[in-house]
């Protein structure tokens, strides 16, 4: 799918493409089995679905609630900070407390609109529910018993009110994930340059980079910026993944479950591997959104560039070191100048800081049947 105002540049882009895989005999095979290149215009973020608000407070609440984990402590908030960006602000996330986890805490800005879930895209994002669950549950992230969970939210009175009014019924699994994954829904950017056509001249120059000489767009497309594909950019392996055992037992554990062969040996991350087992998808990521990247230092999925000048840098000599990349990365000449546009270009598709006030939490108030007669 393309608009006649972008046709010209992605016809050209797809001959560059086209250029690049026939020119290396070596990427041959891969080329016939990787799916054509379909370029879709960048543009303004489709306006967010609305959501019920007396659901959305709910879950306004429960995402900022400690409770809903294993230790009473850690909520999605902790991980998915709204000072940061709604994500952590760290390389690699902490994960639950006695795990560490072997990746960067993704952003949830914007998630509503992302087609797959986890830089691996383990999830298909039109299931929210399960990804909420997959949060709440696994033990490196909040490490939370279902049962357990219902239990100690029926004993806080204001939230079975809750419950009952936005949802109709008691307390329940299925209605938690539901009531965080609409509050998520809410979670958009606002006030973008770029969707506002309010691009200075030098972000300008930039969009043009992007979508020609600098061929990010062959990737980073659409509104969300993503094509929702695994890549493999050639990026070393995370030294500090190697060195913490802690990282490398919830890797394995974690590769275990998703049942993915030799998991036992494990000391890189293996990346889409792990969801289609096929060794062609070692160390592949799916493309990241570019949205509210300033916000969301430091980048990839093992946060291991600081800033948007080093990622500009490590695309301008092609990519990582490693062989077998993605065969649309090629050294791309960009002057100093050139790299500067391309990083405001970047910088224009960030809004205000999106920021919701920690909610004040209700209280437990255990009692016999209290749900069957709210005060
Ligand atoms: C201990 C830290 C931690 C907690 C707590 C946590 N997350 Fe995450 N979250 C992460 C990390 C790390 C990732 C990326 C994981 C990966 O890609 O393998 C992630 C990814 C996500 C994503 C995928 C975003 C995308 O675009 O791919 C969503 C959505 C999400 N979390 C929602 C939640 C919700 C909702 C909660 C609470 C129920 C929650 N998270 C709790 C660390 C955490
Ligand atoms: C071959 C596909 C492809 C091309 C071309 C490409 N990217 Fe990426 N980009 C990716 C993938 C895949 C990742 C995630 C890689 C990882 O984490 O290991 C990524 C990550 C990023 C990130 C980090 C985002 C974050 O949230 O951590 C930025 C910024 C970025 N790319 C910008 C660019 C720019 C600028 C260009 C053009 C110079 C470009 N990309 C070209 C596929 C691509």
């Amino acid at each position: 799918m393309r608009t006649r105002a972008n046709s010209a540049s992605a016809a050209a882009l797809l001959a560059m493409a086209a250029a690049t895989l026939g020119g290396c005999g070596k990427e041959t095979n891969q080329s016939t089995t990787q799916p054509k290149v379909d370029i879709v215009p960048i543009g303004p973020l489709p306006k967010l679905d609305p959501q019920d608000p007396k659901v959305v407070e709910l879950g306004k609440m429960l995402f900022f609630d400690g409770r809903l984990s294993g230790d009473g402590a850690i909520s999605c908030a902790t991980c998915h900070n709204p000072a940061k960006g709604w994500g952590d602000g760290m390389p690699l996330s902490a994960g639950y407390p006695g795990a560490l986890y072997f990746r960067n805490a993704k952003t949830i800005l914007n998630s509503a609109h992302a087609s797959t879930f986890y830089w691996d895209g383990r999830l298909d994002a039109g299931d929210p529910d399960t990804q909420v669950r997959d949060s709440l549950t696994e033990g490196h992230f909040m490490n939370m018993d279902g049962r357990l969970m219902l239990e100690r939210l029926k004993q806080i009175p204001d939230y079975a009110q809750r419950f009952k009014e936005a949802m109709g019924g008691e307390p329940s699994f299925g209605r938690t994930l539901k009531a965080i994954a609409a509050f998520e829904k809410t979670i958009g950017s606002a006030g973008v340059p770029f969707d506002e056509g309010k691009l200075t001249p030098t972000a300008q120059r930039g969009k043009a980079l992007f979508e020609g000489k600098a061929g990010c767009i062959q990737c980073h497309h659409g509104a969300y910026f993503s094509d929702g594909r695994p890549h493999r950019l050639g990026l070393p392996p995370s030294p500090e993944l190697a060195k913490d055992p802690l990282r490398a037992i919830t890797l394995r554990s974690f590769a275990k479950f998703m049942g993915t062969p030799s998991f036992e040996t494990l000391r890189e991350d293996p990346g889409y591997f792990v969801v289609s087992k096929s060794p062609k998808d070692r160390g592949k990521f799916v493309t990241p959104t570019l949205r509210e990247l300033v916000h969301t230092a430091p980048y990839m999925h093992d946060g291991s560039m600081a800033t948007l000048e080093d990622v500009v840098a490590f695309y301008n000599k092609g990519g990582g070191d490693l062989p077998d990349k993605d065969p649309l990365l090629r050294p791309l000449s960009l002057s100093g100048a050139e790299s500067k546009d391309l990083v405001e270009f970047l910088k224009s598709l960030s809004g205000a800081p999106v920021m919701v006030e920690k909610p004040a939490l209700p209280a437990y108030e255990v009692s016999q049947n209290w749900w069957k007669t709210p005060n």
